[in-house]
């Protein structure tokens, strides 16, 4: 049987990754440090093929044993999104790029290795050139340059590796995410009822979490056709402004109302359109449609209650 290692398998993706991992017979264990204090991973704890350890990424020692038995490594581990980066930049570094690193140092070349990488780098400034695998990757944030410098190192040490660089997930997971822009833009659709959006016209490209987990699948099936590369996974039919997203929500809200200002500057200023050819070329297409995901988050919303400080 085969056996995957899922590193900070609790996470967004990995929750959604994980259970769908198990339908398909694998053996799956989780390594997490659970710093969000999530429990995203309750409903498969009886599963007998699953095996879950809270543990640091960073430690080796607690890493050797878990790779040693491992057929596959998916490494969802990080801390994600550059704000996040840069409040603690040690911790970020050292999870998200020298974790890697010492990970390689310990695999055997025949351990297939599929990881996860943002896409956002290609973007800056790019406008309406379509990026492909072969577009320079020019990071602007702490987070970009270290999830960068680590697909390098696994793609130049690691020949058994895929990358899959992803857009902006969207879509409900057990280990929510309000701080991505699909899943930020509904739910203040449908609680706070407006938006202000600076830099409306700037484009973006997206991608459902079940996809995300669907590529993964994908990869490895066909491990083989698809090693030593990197893959943009993305909604070929969604590169979106921020204002056309707004208006697809408005569609599913229509008590929702958005203003575009002219003053102002978004902090994260991707504005680029995405080919995920490569990819569909192997045979992977997308099931699940933005309108699917904003139509899952609306009925979610009603779930999510931020009232720590409001007595309604
Ligand atoms: N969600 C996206 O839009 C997106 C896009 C591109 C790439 N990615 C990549 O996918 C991966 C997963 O992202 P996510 O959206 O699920 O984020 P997430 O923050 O929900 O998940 C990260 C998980 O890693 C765990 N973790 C953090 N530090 C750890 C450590 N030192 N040791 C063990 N576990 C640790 C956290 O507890 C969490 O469960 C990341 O590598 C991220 O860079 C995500």
């Amino acid at each position: 049987m085969t056996r995957i290692l899922v590193t900070g398998g609790a996470g967004y993706l990995g929750s959604v990754l994980v259970p769908s991992l198990l339908d398909r017979d694998f053996d799956v264990t989780v390594i997490d440090s659970f710093i969000y204090g999530q429990d995203s991973l309750a409903a498969i704890c009886y599963h007998p093929r699953f095996s879950l350890v809270r543990g640091d990424v960073r430690s080796m020692e607690t890493m050797a044993p878990l790779l040693k038995r491992a057929d596959i490594v998916i490494p969802l581990a990080a801390l994600v999104g550059a704000p996040l980066c840069d409040r603690d930049p040690l911790a970020a570094t050292s999870t998200n790029l020298q974790a890697i690193e010492d990970m390689v140092g310990l695999l055997s070349p025949t351990q297939r290795v599929i990881m996860p990488v943002s896409n956002s780098g290609y973007g800056i400034g790019t406008g309406d050139a379509l990026c492909t695998e072969e577009s320079p990757l020019r990071p602007v944030s702490l987070y970009g340059r270290d999830k960068v410098a680590a697909e390098r190192i696994l793609l130049e040490r690691h020949p058994a590796t895929v990358t899959l660089r992803l857009a902006t997930v969207f879509g409900m997971s057990p280990r929510m995410r309000l701080d991505l822009l699909v899943n930020d833009f509904t739910y203040r659709a449908c609680t706070d009822r407006f938006i202000v959006l600076f830099e409306s016209h700037f484009k973006r490209n997206f991608i459902h979490v079940r996809d995300v987990a669907r590529a993964f699948l994908h990869a490895i099936d066909n491990f083989e056709p698809m090693r030593g590369g990197p893959y943009n996974v993305g909604l070929s039919d969604a590169n979106l402004s921020k204002r056309e997203l707004c208006e697809r929500i408005q569609a599913h809200v229509p008590s929702f109302v958005f203003s575009e200002s002219n003053i102002g500057k978004d902090p994260d200023q991707r504005d680029y359109i995405v080919s995920n050819e490569k990819i569909e070329r192997t045979g992977f297409a997308p099931m699940f449609s933005l309108d699917d995901g904003i139509r899952e988050l609306v009925k979610g919303a009603v779930m999510i209650q931020n009232r720590r400080y409001s007595n309604v």
